[in-house]
């Protein structure tokens, strides 16, 4: 343990080009003169001057080091070393305590942290702590690693997953993490694209990078430009700084370009060229920038699709689509519904410090019934609202909501046919559709057609018009082959 008295003789620090410091501190004063003097060691820091700043900041984007005092506003130095030690990707924690606090010092390394330091302390001291709390970090990262290699047969990183059409995916993610190659993830929105974009991150050798996520669909597309690639003060007006954008950010590291089916035709453009010639100037620039940030791309959009009605423009899409993955909505595999119901259940527990111990046979039938068209995000939404509401016990039918509950009359047992990435063409799907139930209406009564128009609610000549259909008539053909009874003929 070091404090303001420990010796100097810490091994040299590693290479500190990328480590970074997140330093939370609410005297503005001691923020910038450490934040100068870490800098001058070479550390990339960023400042807080709250707790809740300082989670805001770790939840967008992973830190090697937290540097928190322990008296700052609203969440307290301790509970925030706690709260950080739950993020998937923790950094490690140094807390500073006021001198003489020897009991703010070991509540400090109760809630996890990895070291603290009285205050005065010289910055030498500070830097040596920080380079052996990094030693212990990569340690830790390396271990977490192969823990969950280990665990992979139940899934990847913290992507939880048995089922047979996943484990396409993270063979695909496995053999693509070691490399820098663009990544496009096309699913449907729930599916898991965020955390599988995570995943592909911390498995690359870019780990210690930081992941830059852009949300090309939430950002006002006046802004966009100068979040991607920064801006030259006086570039417009509020430009009233220099702005290092997000693709200089994720030097080193992992830029996650999300929802980008929505990027405007200009902005289409200026991607292109950097996915093609890795370099981009800032808005209101001249000198041009290079980029070695690795890009993934995720949509829940049809690209060909918008690549055929000239919205998105085919060259940028071909840089982009080098290595797609594809992930599969829930109701493709609900074998993962169990695992990830566990998953949610020890999650919410712990966040919501709730006691639930499980669910009831009963009601893990209705959710592996259920289609989930929000897909994992719903089932997480679910099981946190369970418990919030119920707080502990087993989870019954009761617990569930009414739409999973009670499946609504109209869509009776039948689930909904399942909308692909790629869309469908929902008239013939619909004619497929109606033609299978009145197949399986004359099949249940004999191909007696009166009680089949029955069975459908529907008139006996409406079902005889609907028989003389193209696609149906041939149905009924191919199953009527010598199988009708001769007293029941269907024509
Ligand atoms: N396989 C999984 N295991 C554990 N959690 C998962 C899994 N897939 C998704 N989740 C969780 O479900 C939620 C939704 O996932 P995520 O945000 O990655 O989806 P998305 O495909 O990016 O959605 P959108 O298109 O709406 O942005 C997140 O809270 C994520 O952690
Ligand atoms: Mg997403």
């Amino acid at each position: 343990m070091s404090s303001s008295t420990s010796s100097m003789n810490v091994e040299a620090a590693p290479a500190s080009r990328s480590i970074s410091i997140l330093l939370v501190e609410d005297e503005a004063e001691v923020r910038e003169s450490l934040q100068l003097q870490l800098e001058a060691e070479g550390f990339q820091v960023m400042q807080a001057e709250s707790g809740s700043e300082a989670l805001m900041l770790l939840e967008r984007s992973p830190f090697d080091v937290l540097v928190t005092d322990v008296m700052i506003p609203d969440i307290n130095g301790i509970e925030l070393v706690q709260r950080t030690n739950r993020l998937p990707s923790s950094p490690v924690t140094i807390v500073i305590t006021g001198h003489g606090s020897v009991d703010m010092a070991v509540a400090a390394m109760k809630a996890g942290a990895f070291d603290f330091l009285q205050k005065p302390f010289s910055v030498d001291v500070l830097s040596a702590t920080v380079a052996s709390a990094v030693r212990v970090k990569h340690l830790r990262d390396e271990n977490l690693v192969l823990r969950r290699t280990v665990k992979g047969q139940y899934g990847l990183g913290n992507l939880v997953s048995q089922s047979e059409v996943m484990r396409e995916v993270f063979r695909l993610v496995e053999c693509v993490a070691d490399s820098d190659s663009t990544v496009l993830l096309l699913g449907e929105s729930g599916t898991g694209k965020e955390l599988l974009a995570q995943t592909i991150h911390y498995h690359s050798p870019r780990r210690r990078g930081s992941l830059i996520p852009v949300n090309c669909g939430a950002i006002p597309e006046t802004l966009l430009e100068s979040e991607l690639f920064g801006h030259e003060k006086g570039a417009f007006t509020g430009a009233v700084a220099t702005r290092v954008g997000r693709f200089e950010l994720a030097s080193g590291g992992t830029i996650f370009l999300d929802e980008i089916g929505d990027l405007s035709p200009p902005l289409q453009v200026k991607l292109l060229r950097v996915l093609q010639e890795r370099t981009f100037e800032r808005v209101g620039g001249t000198r041009t920038y290079k980029t070695d940030a690795r890009v993934i791309a995720a949509t829940n959009q049809d690209l060909e699709e918008l690549v055929a009605t000239k919205r998105f423009r085919e060259d940028l899409y071909y840089r982009l689509n080098v290595v797609p993955i594809v992930v599969p909505p829930l109701r493709q595999r609900s074998e993962d519904i169990p695992l990830l119901v566990e998953h949610f259940i020890n999650l919410f527990n712990e966040r919501q410090g709730a006691t639930l111990s499980g669910i009831s046979g009963e009601a893990m039938m209705l959710l592996c019934q259920y289609s989930w068209p929000g897909n994992v995000r719903e089932l997480s939404n679910v099981i946190e609202r369970i418990s919030i509401l119920k707080r502990s016990g087993t989870i019954e039918p009761a617990d569930l909501p009414d739409k999973i509950r009670r499946p609504s009359a109209a869509s009776g047992s039948i689930p909904p046919p399942a909308i692909p990435v790629s869309g469908i063409d929902l008239a013939a799907t619909v004619e497929e559709f109606e033609n299978q139930l009145i197949i399986e209406a004359l099949e249940r009564t004999n191909w007696v057609k009166s009680k089949a128009a029955q069975l459908l609610h529907i008139n006996r000549t409406t079902l005889i018009e609907k028989l003389k259909k193209k696609s149906l008539a041939a149905i009924v053909a191919q199953r009527t082959n010598g199988l009708v009874n001769q007293s029941n003929p269907v024509h």
